[in-house]
């Protein structure tokens, strides 16, 4: 049997890994910026988390969460899941370590692996990647504000041009029954022609009904009453004033009251960025306000309210590799040297200088030792190495080193003392 990656997993190879270092740099520079701190959280939490904060009627809770009782096998065990997303569990740790008791506001950012069984296609897998960043502890307009122009840093900072920000407000606490009931009331008569997921919704969760991608419903769903001729003062003030500072700041976006996401812990703000070059995935990120969902984990009112946002680091390399498919494709720092120990016995001394020269700073890779000259040449040529280093006998024992400069081909003694800076200025 062939053993390969699990379907709608991916190994990601040094070709890809360089895309995703070059993001996650650009992500941690901008976020220091605006004083985000890292949080790593498990991999694995009770699989309650998610079924609490993400909502029961998702599709993620509903159909595409990996969960496993622990002790596995054990029917009664703990059910645990393999996170499907981060903000759960970065409001559980923000409960959890109590802190909201500290001065100011929580900044928080994650990068990592994020689970969902889903149909796997372009820009969409069952391990993905996202980098993510949450604010908790306030809920002014101008977070908001903020956390959209982070991410409007850090799209230029990636070269990604051409990004649509789309925003809704999705409503408040207060608004929500009102808006719920004027949804069922018009639905009422509709259902019966509608998919099993909107008759459910209709029910569990309405808002949800807009959520639906099945073709036959859209009429009916473009028909209904939206959320903001439901919004009450609060909510109604915080959507115009993020509306106001974004157009004080150039800050373009479409409104789309159709926007409601597909996690039930948003209130008020939410919003997506989608890209033309990602196909039909084409959402870089989204993201949102969750009032509210620290409390309902057990923080006390004054932990205050959050939102967040993740992007999806598979799709944000899709378009950085779009946008710079005319530019420079980023490589690794080439070898400064390779060492080419002439025999087996020369491979000690070769080890030693190996050692000597990195910890001077020297990016070096050594070449298996006894083989022929010309092959460790052509090996150090294909590697990119500025310069080959031979070590045989009387090299090992003068400690004068036989250096090959392989963009000219010359060859030079270098001593011992000046090797390392020799290398580097060949390699820089
Ligand atoms: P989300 O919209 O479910 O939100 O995911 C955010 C981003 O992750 C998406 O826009 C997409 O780029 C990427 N993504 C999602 N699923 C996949 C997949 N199967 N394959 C590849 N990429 C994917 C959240 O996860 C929220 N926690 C965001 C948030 C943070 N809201 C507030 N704070």
């Amino acid at each position: 049997m062939n053993l390969t990656a699990v379907k709608g997993m991916r190994d990601l190879l040094p070709a890809d890994t360089i895309w995703f270092q070059r993001l996650e740099d650009a992500a941690r520079s901008v976020f220091a910026l605006y004083n985000f701190d890292e949080l790593r959280t498990p991999i694995v939490e009770p699989a309650e988390l998610f079924s609490r904060a993400v909502g029961e009627d998702t599709d993620i809770v509903g159909k595409e969460m990996y969960t496993f009782p622990d002790p596995p096998g054990d029917p009664d065990g703990t059910r645990l899941t393999l996170r499907p997303e981060a903000t759960a569990s970065t409001v559980r740790a923000y409960v959890e370590h109590r802190m909201w008791e500290r001065p100011g506001l929580t900044r928080l950012y994650y990068m990592g692996p994020m689970f969902r069984r889903e149909r796997p296609q372009k820009g969409r897998y069952r391990q993905f990647y996202q980098i993510g960043a949450e604010v908790l502890g306030g809920d002014g307009a101008w977070i908001d504000f903020e956390l959209l122009a982070m991410l409007r840093m850090l799209l230029a900072r990636c070269g990604i041009e051409g990004a649509e920000l789309v925003l809704n407000s999705v409503g408040c606490a207060l608004d929500r029954p009102v808006y719920h009931a004027a949804l069922r009331a018009a639905l009422a008569d509709k259902l019966p022609q509608m998919c099993a997921d909107c008759r459910r919704r209709a029910q569990t969760n309405p808002l949800r009904v807009l959520d639906c991608k099945v073709p036959a419903d859209q009429p009916i769903i473009a028909a209904l009453p939206t959320i903001h001729d439901f919004l009450e003062e609060n909510c109604r003030n915080h959507f115009a004033l993020l509306r106001q500072l974004l157009d004080a700041h150039d800050m373009h976006y479409r409104l789309d009251p159709r926007l409601v996401r597909g996690l039930d812990y948003y209130t008020s703000t939410a919003f997506e960025f989608l890209h033309g070059a990602l196909g039909a995935q084409n959402a870089l990120l989204g993201g949102g306000r969750y009032n509210g969902l620290a409390q309902s984990l057990g923080a006390p009112a004054s932990a205050g309210g959050g939102i967040g946002f993740a992007l999806g680091e598979d799709r944000f390399v899709l378009a950085m590799q779009a946008a710079s498919a005319a530019r420079q494709t980023p490589s690794k720092s080439p070898l400064m040297a390779l060492l080419l120990p002439l025999s087996q016995a020369e491979l000690g001394p070769a080890l030693e200088l190996a050692e000597r020269l990195r910890r001077a700073g020297v990016r070096l890779d050594l070449a298996p030792p006894g083989r022929k000259l010309g092959k460790s040449l052509e090996l150090a040529a294909k590697l990119g190495a500025a310069a080959a280093v031979i070590v045989g006998t009387d090299e090992a024992a003068t400690r004068e080193w036989q250096v090959k400069n392989l963009a000219t081909g010359l060859q030079s003694k270098v001593a011992d003392g000046e090797l390392a800076a020799h290398l580097q200025a060949l390699g820089n």
